[in-house]
């Protein structure tokens, strides 16, 4: 449909409470994947008509009966339009996502931050890894940088290194980085997996790492295929990251390191590759596993 049938469509809508149900009935008949840091068609339909309005989304209730100006409808049906039409997510129309708690500007080039282990770097990986202990960490795979961000917070006695193996991603991380002040604590470098950290040897070792396989990959919703392909691909079995990681990491563990991977839907095919690895399955407080650790041995070189 093009922008200005769009436009034609919602000739009759005055308030926020009628843009809010309109685009909630839209999305909702449209099928929008909503998996993506907003659960709903009506939580997707509240973001975007607050943010275009510079409001939060739990203003929107009290401010219902508000009219719109002509230029307050344009704003907020040209998002509606993107998000219906188009398919962007709503994280890349409103360039902003959150990650345990903490706002962050996200763009095509990196993937919306949802990570499994959100609940477990809150927790400190409690009761797995000694907060005392955690000097340097290691982020493999940071994308716009959240997961660097949020261990840092979590863990403030800690130097974290976070690399990625694409430049496009490591801009957004800095700027991630900077806006919530840790230069001095981050430190960003290009790499493939472990390749520019010969020697170097971490407490605490994290990584979200693609894990999509290909059967998954062909299936995924069209939100999903705006976001870097280089975030979810992993080859045929999910495992193109996630194997040569797990057979490297031990090599850059201190002793009592740990290793924490989310690995989704390639949990099985991991576990069929290596049956005999002693991985803690991480039980996700909303159910289902899908994150695991690796712990070093204390004695270990
Ligand atoms: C699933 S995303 C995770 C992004 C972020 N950590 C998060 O949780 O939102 C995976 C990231 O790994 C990066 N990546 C893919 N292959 C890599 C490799 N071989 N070495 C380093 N990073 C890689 C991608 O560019 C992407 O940013």
């Amino acid at each position: 449909m093009r922008w200005q049938q769009y436009r034609e469509l919602a000739a009759g809508l005055e308030s926020i409470e009628d843009f809010w149900r309109y685009g909630q009935s839209r999305f909702s008949q449209a099928g929008i994947d909503c998996s993506q840091g907003y659960q709903t068609p009506r939580a997707e339909a509240a973001a975007l008509i607050a943010r275009r309005l510079a409001l939060e989304p739990e203003d929107l209730p009290e401010l219902r009966a508000a009219r719109l100006t002509a230029l307050e409808r344009e704003a907020v049906l040209d998002a509606f339009y993107q998000r219906e039409i188009l398919r962007r997510p709503t994280a890349y129309i409103l360039q902003e996502a959150w990650f345990a708690g903490l706002r962050f500007f996200v763009d095509e080039r990196v993937l919306i931050p949802r990570s499994l282990l959100e609940p477990f770097i809150e927790e400190g990986f409690a009761p797995w890894v000694d907060e005392q202990r955690v000097h340097r960490i290691l982020e493999i795979g940071t994308g716009s940088g959240c997961m660097a961000v949020a261990l840092a917070q979590r863990f403030p006695e800690a130097q974290v290194d976070a690399v990625d193996i694409s430049p496009a991603a490591l801009a957004v991380a800095m700027r991630n980085i900077a806006s919530h002040g840790l230069e001095e604590r981050i430190r960003l470098l290009e790499s493939d997996l472990f390749a520019a950290l010969p020697g170097e040897r971490y407490d605490l070792i994290v990584s979200n790492p693609p894990y999509v396989d290909a059967a998954a990959m062909a299936e995924l919703p069209p939100e999903y295929r705006q976001e870097p392909h280089l975030a979810l691909a992993a080859g045929d079995d999910g495992l193109a990251c996630l194997l040569p990681l797990v057979q490297a990491a031990p090599a850059h563990l201190r002793p009592g390191g740990v290793l924490v991977l989310e690995t989704g839907d390639a949990e099985e095919a991991l576990l069929s590759q290596y049956p005999d690895l002693p991985l803690i399955w991480l039980e996700h407080p909303a159910g289902g596993y899908g994150a695991c650790l690796l712990l070093a041995d204390e004695s270990a070189q």
